[in-house]
């Protein structure tokens, strides 16, 4: 199970700030040591959802869930463990080995794959100076740029460039003393059989593409040719680098570290598909705006979307791949529980030409006016059937009211009702029970993301089980102390062997084994809980003593009652058996000194 090292995971984990990191999902506000937010994993008006900066862990006291940042992102992303690590080490720049084959690794194979890696953004690097500072050599080039109206700023600002027709950064590159490996890597250089070197964009409009670190990671390059003379010699209209050890097409979205504001999460992000549909807006003001880059979203840029804004509107074009696209996009979105709205692209092909041809305002409006997904899937099918005649009209009333089914916010959905009833001249009521219908069978199964996941505390326990399980709550305080002394103290009166409640078996074991081991001093000890109860219960007994501050006193006061409790049951179960008839008088003898000294004891207790 284990598939990184604990060295990595700590890293990791150290890595990312647990109030950084839940301030993107949870508006957080600050409390003594503490901070509150309305938890994001059940449905709440009052907020029980708090995180410690001190110990790196989060704790809901309304549905229990708790853990480290780690845990936080596997439930809030619901992705497993090795998939946060992954989202977390992405978030804090940290490289993990990638593949199985990468664990296998040496420590010197890695460190020359960074290397590989740094070499590849500086070659990248100077490549975009080198298209940048091609412009002015180019007559193409600079009326390229007039014809789509790019000014000289926006030009510098999104390092626009030109490749031209020779093989000039091939040289550059080998000038400068790059390793071949990654002159190759990058993609911008090819090598013929016969090991002649050449520049692969050629005669190209370049757009560099950043990560949200702003690293140079990728180009796409636009060929200047028209449409006809690009279809009757087969010349693809974008070239895009290719895959590589410093690029992953569906992990990035164009035009992100531009439209990221600093630390702020942006209230509504517009994705749209090409270069030019980020550029145009941008430079009219627009700035919230990202590219996927021709291909459907993925599920890494859908939550790249969540991490950096509110609400997402999807922009694609109107033919039948941009609707696919949609669709998709409007999946993913859902599913990462992101609120998502759908532009109507009217009177232009898409953003750049709207832009261009209506100004800055009039695009603001309509991406105001975008529209949900339920009512871009009624309009789907509103073109789908022919809703004059009345067979068609009933199936088409059918299909909505699954859709409207699916709308969980019931303002939201009597808002559609209304309109659709007047719209379609069907009657409120109709609409209404067909949807209800449904809503019983679809009622939120699809949707994970909303649904409150409390942890299950025993609630039909007896008094004498609350008890123990409070006593063993303590101990499992003491143990999250990280304190060796203290544990030294617990288990001279607490042994594995007392654990009473099996559900703290092998979490008070584990702990033992720990001490026993390890220095627990530095240990992120959350990591060795188990199930969801276990990260519950740590994290609730670690939050509750943030607010303690004379911890030594506390759990001195906790041992000693740990003792006292189990002398007194020792001397009522030595009582019990002087009851018993059957005793030799040695036998007496022997419990009434045992008696003594546990009466002893006690008295000095
Ligand atoms: P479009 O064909 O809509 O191009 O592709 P565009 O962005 O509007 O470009 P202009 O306005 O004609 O100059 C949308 C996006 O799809 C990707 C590019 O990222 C492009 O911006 N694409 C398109 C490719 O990667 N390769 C292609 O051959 C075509
Ligand atoms: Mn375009």
């Amino acid at each position: 199970m284990a598939f990184y090292s604990d060295e990595v995971i700590e890293e990791v984990r150290a890595s990312n700030d647990i109030i950084d990191v839940i301030s993107r999902y949870v508006t957080l506000q600050r409390k003594g040591n503490s901070y509150f937010g309305l938890c994001p994993f059940h449905r709440e008006k009052t907020p029980s959802f708090s995180a410690t900066p001190d110990k790196q862990i989060y704790h809901c006291f309304g549905c229990g869930l708790g853990g480290n940042v780690i845990h936080f992102i596997m439930k809030v992303e619901n992705i497993s463990f090795k998939e946060a690590i992954e989202f977390l080490a992405e978030r804090a720049n940290i490289t993990l080995p990638v593949s199985n084959y990468d664990i296998g690794m040496s420590q010197d194979e890695l460190k020359k794959r960074e290397a590989n890696k740094a070499e590849m953004y500086e070659i990248n690097k100077i490549a975009g100076r080198f298209f940048y500072d091609n412009i002015e050599k180019s007559k193409v080039a600079q009326e390229y740029i007039l014809k789509r109206k790019i000014d000289k700023k926006t030009v510098a600002k999104y390092g626009l460039g030109f490749a031209l027709d020779d093989n000039g950064l091939t040289k550059l590159l080998q000038s400068k003393g790059f390793k071949e490996e990654n002159i190759l890597g990058t993609g911008l250089v090819g090598k013929t059989e016969k090991g002649y070197m050449y520049d692969k964009f050629k005669n190209r409009f370049m757009f560099p593409i950043f990560d949200v670190r702003k690293r140079l990671i990728a180009f796409g390059g636009r060929t200047l040719e028209s449409s006809e003379v690009m279809k009757a010699n087969g010349i693809p209209k974008y070239v895009n680098s290719p895959e590589n050890l410093i690029y992953s097409k569906g992990r990035h979205l164009y035009g992100l570290n531009v439209a990221k504001s600093s630390n702020e999460k942006m209230k509504r992000l517009l994705v749209v598909e090409g270069y030019m549909d980020v550029i145009s807006p941008h430079q009219a003001g627009i700035t919230n705006v990202v590219a996927s880059l021709g291909t459907a979203l993925t599920e890494q840029q859908g939550r790249l979307i969540r991490q950096y804004a509110n609400e997402v509107v999807l922009s694609y074009d109107s033919d039948a791949a941009g609707q696919k696209a949609m669709q998709r996009g409007i999946e993913i979105m859902q599913s990462l529980g992101v609120p998502t709205r759908i532009l109507k692209m009217e009177g232009a092909k898409d953003p750049d030409e709207y832009v261009l041809k209506y100004g800055p305002e009039r695009f603001e409006k309509l991406v105001d006016n975008s529209i949900s997904p339920a009512e871009y899937k009624i309009d789907l099918l509103k073109q789908e059937y022919n809703l004059s005649d009345t067979a068609e009209k009933i199936t088409f009333l059918t299909k909505m009211a699954e859709v409207l089914s699916k709308v969980d916010n019931n303002i939201e959905r009597d808002v559609y009702v209304d309109k659709y009833s007047t719209e379609l001249n069907v009657g409120r009521e109709a609409i209404i029970a067909e949807i209800e219908k449904r809503t019983i069978r679809s009622s939120y199964k699809n949707n994970k993301w909303q649904q409150p996941k409390p942890v299950v505390l025993n609630v039909d326990e007896t008094a004498d089980e609350k008890a123990k399980r409070e006593r063993e709550k303590m101990i499992i305080y003491l143990l999250t102390l990280q304190k060796k002394e203290i544990f030294e103290k617990l288990k001279d009166v607490y042994t594995e062997a007392d654990i009473e409640l099996s559900s703290n078996k092998g979490l008070i074991k584990r702990f033992y084994n720990l001490y026993e081991s390890d220095d627990t001093a530095n240990k992120d000890i959350m990591l060795i809980c188990e199930t969801d109860e276990e990260k519950s219960l740590v994290s609730e007994v670690m939050m509750k003593s943030n607010t303690r501050d004379d911890i030594d006193k506390f759990a001195a006061e906790i041992i000693r009652n740990i003792e006292v409790e189990k002398l007194q049951n020792e001397k009522r179960e030595v009582l019990k058996r002087l009851q018993a008839d059957d005793l030799t008088e040695d036998e007496k003898g022997l419990l009434g000194n045992k008696l003594q000294e546990i009466i002893i004891k006690l008295a000095k207790k």
